[in-house]
């Protein structure tokens, strides 16, 4: 953790510069953000519609800090067994067949380290360098699964009943995701810092391009922009995230495209990175399509 006087006014910009370094660009909120969750070693719980970077953020810390990114991806029916650790049953009972001629085995043998199957939350409190801990799409876990992980988070503690209690030396870094599948509990809400993640501005998205696609052009890069975001001005069902521009970009350069206004067809064909329903590829015609890209042109 940063001492007191590196919690000063500098500190978020140093990571807003470290991650745009590693090809991350975040605003000045989610630098804040991810610096105080740093500083205070508070858990920070982003949420904000889909493909907009909320995962790769967590990623991205990681490897600014030079540490491990340790991932618990949330689903319906997770458990602790899944989340934090389980005993190795198979193993414990060859363990007892083995020892059958020699006398059995001690039940303290049996409930010792060699036999714990370490989940990603245990294996999080348990590292000497504390890792970046996420934990992603969290509103797809049960109710009961938050409750089990406030405890976690709030004592970054867990107590096995056969071997006692783990205690996080350091914290580590942790990051939530969520997306709206579900309501949040006041209490994780309570126990996190908060950003939302949102689309990013015109100037973000094309600092975004230009970091992750060096290769294209300002000109086309500027255009492509431009139509996914006034892209997101239509009434589509489900808006392009990032990654649906990027791949878009990709698509676009990889046909050898440089000017949108020059390649109607391209556009048309391309489209399946944009749009991922069939009404939202009906909403957006040749005529809207030449529409948008006019504006940028
Ligand atoms: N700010 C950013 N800087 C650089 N790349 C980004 C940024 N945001 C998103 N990306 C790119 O977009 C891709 C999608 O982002 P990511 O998977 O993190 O979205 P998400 O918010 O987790 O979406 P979902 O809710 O669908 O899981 C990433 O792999 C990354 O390449
Ligand atoms: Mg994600």
């Amino acid at each position: 953790m940063e001492s007191k006087e590196d919690m000063g006014a500098t500190s978020w910009e140093r990571v807003k510069s470290g991650l745009a370094e590693i090809g991350y660009v975040a605003d000045d909120r989610l630098s804040m953000a991810l610096h105080l969750a740093q500083a205070l070693g508070r858990p920070l719980l982003l949420e904000g519609p889909a493909g907009v970077g909320k995962t790769e953020v967590a990623r991205a810390m990681a490897q600014l800090m030079g540490t491990e990114l340790i991932r618990l991806q949330c689903y319906e029916g997770l458990d602790a067994s899944h989340a934090i650790y389980e005993w190795n049953y198979q193993r414990q009972l060859l363990a007892i067949r083995a020892s059958e001629a020699t006398g059995g085995v001690s039940e303290a043998a049996l409930f010792s380290e060699d036999y714990l199957l370490r989940r990603p939350l245990l294996e999080a409190i348990s590292r000497a360098v504390p890792p970046v801990l996420l934990i992603d799409e969290i509103d797809r876990a049960d109710e009961e699964f938050e409750a089990y992980l406030l405890e976690v988070l709030s004592e970054f503690q867990i107590t096995i009943p056969e071997l006692g209690t783990v205690t996080a030396q350091s914290r580590p870094i942790v990051v939530l995701t969520a997306n709206g599948t579900r309501d949040l509990s006041d209490a994780l809400r309570r126990r996190c810092l908060y950003s939302y993640v949102d689309y990013p501005d015109r100037e973000t998205e094309l600092a975004i391009l230009q970091a992750r696609a060096p290769q294209i052009e300002a000109r086309l890069a500027r255009q492509i922009v431009g139509v996914v975001q006034g892209l997101r001005r239509e009434e589509l069902e489900k808006l392009p995230g990032i990654a649906e521009m990027l791949d878009w970009a990709a698509a676009l350069s990889g046909l050898g495209v440089n000017d949108l206004s020059q390649s109607p067809d391209a556009v048309q064909a391309t489209l399946v990175c944009l749009l991922k329903t069939a009404a939202d590829r009906d909403a957006a015609p040749r005529e809207v399509m030449d529409r948008l890209i006019g504006k940028v042109a």
